[in-house]
């Protein structure tokens, strides 16, 4: 099944609503971190340049659904911000009735999340969501492993409906990744391995090295018998551990950096070393540099995920190093997931990234290799109407 996008459409005069994913960091008042908001720049630019007239809808955060608007998640900040990319204003709607009535070439609804339905895709919510739409573009390819109102419900009520050039741009690199150059090296880490267990066993199949850090590699140790002390770990998921942490392809940190607690002394350790004391806050940069091999032979990286409590200073070497490591070689890297771009970030190395995913969960299950439901009502879509309802 293909997708269809923007350029298969006639978008003069059109309304267009796009649901674009500006699920940003905001602090005091401002955006924090605008790369989501810059990669759907295209998409938006494109249809206002051609004469639609543009409604942009999004999330933030997770608000409470009680159609009304909490001021702690309001779009107002990423609206502003556009609006100086753009050069031009945006008018704010903050219900279904304003929208619907707005006369405005450019309009954002209020976060979509405000709006009760929307979870769990109510029908009557997409149904007056796409009132007066006449074509729906998703943009949101960060959000499309959900199956809300806003990505997946409205589809049914509109009579054309397309990707925007952000997802195809992320299909594409990801479907790089399906034909990647070898050997390929999987780098996971963050909290816990319980919401990463089928990635890690599908990804074991496809790549040739999975290194893990952080909680995921904690788990790892402790199910392996390993004193971990106080270590963030989920003891429950020792036996599910067990059946792929002897997997050869898998590697565990064999030097971690610990602590009594987050204010004490920090030191290097051997993983076989741990005591009761001890608390394992970062992977040792030395694990890394020993790796330095296979980083520089890869033919590609996917890199999800921190090795240790990054956003301290003093624990975020491990992470550093990784993205030291991936800088340096010469393979074709994938960078995904919130915390990864912040720590890429952090390590100044995004030019030296050939991929930089906007998404984390729906990175994730695509590479899993689950399918996404947003990409799929669209592909469903369009194998029902004609291109530019000829
Ligand atoms: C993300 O940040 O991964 C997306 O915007 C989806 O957000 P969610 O996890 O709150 O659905």
């Amino acid at each position: 099944m293909q997708l269809r996008y923007l350029t298969d459409y006639r978008i003069t005069s059109k309304r267009v609503m796009l649901r674009a994913d500006m699920n940003v960091p905001i602090k005091d008042g401002k955006v924090e971190n605008e790369e989501r908001i810059d990669r759907s720049l295209k998409t938006i630019k494109f249809i206002l340049d051609q004469g639609g007239k543009l409604t942009l809808v999004t999330h933030l955060g997770r608000p409470q659904e009680s159609n009304k608007v909490q001021e702690e998640f309001s779009l107002r900040p990423i609206a502003e911000c556009l609006e100086k990319k753009l050069n031009r204003p945006i008018v704010i709607e903050e219900s279904l009735h304003a929208l619907n009535s707005s006369k405005a070439e450019l309009a954002m609804l209020e976060n979509i999340r405000f709006f009760d339905g929307e979870k769990r895709n109510s029908p009557q919510l997409a149904k007056e969501l796409t009132k007066n739409c006449d074509l729906f573009v998703n943009d949101a390819f960060a959000t499309s492993h959900r199956a809300h109102a806003s990505t997946v419900g409205v589809v049914d009520f509109v009579n054309e409906a397309c990707a925007g050039f952000l997802i195809k741009e992320e299909l594409e690199a990801l479907e790089n990744f399906d034909k990647a150059k070898r050997p390929i090296v999987g780098v996971l880490g963050g909290a816990k391995i319980s919401t990463k267990l089928s990635l890690i066993s599908s990804l074991a199949k496809k790549v040739d090295f999975l290194i893990l850090g952080g909680g995921l590699a904690n788990t790892c140790l402790g199910a392996q018998g390993k004193e971990i002390g106080s270590s963030l770990t989920e003891i429950g998921m020792y036996q599910d551990v067990k059946a792929f942490v002897d997997n050869e392809k898998i590697l565990l940190p064999s030097k971690v950096l610990v602590s009594k607690d987050k204010r004490s002394e920090v030191r290097e350790k051997d993983v076989n070393d741990l005591t009761e004391e001890d608390c394992i806050f970062d992977v040792s940069p030395d694990f890394f540099i020993s790796l330095a091999d296979i980083f520089n032979k890869a033919g590609t990286i996917v890199w999800n995920g921190p090795m240790g409590l990054f956003e301290e200073d003093k624990f975020s070497y491990g992470t550093l190093e990784v993205a030291k490591q991936i800088a340096n070689s010469n393979a074709y890297s994938i960078v995904g997931g919130g915390d990864t771009i912040s720590a890429a970030t952090k390590a100044g190395i995004l030019d030296s990234i050939n991929y930089l995913s906007t998404a984390g969960g729906a990175f994730l299950e695509y590479l899993e290799g689950k399918s996404l439901p947003a990409l799929l009502a669209l592909k469903k879509k369009a194998l029902e109407s004609p291109k530019d309802g000829a």
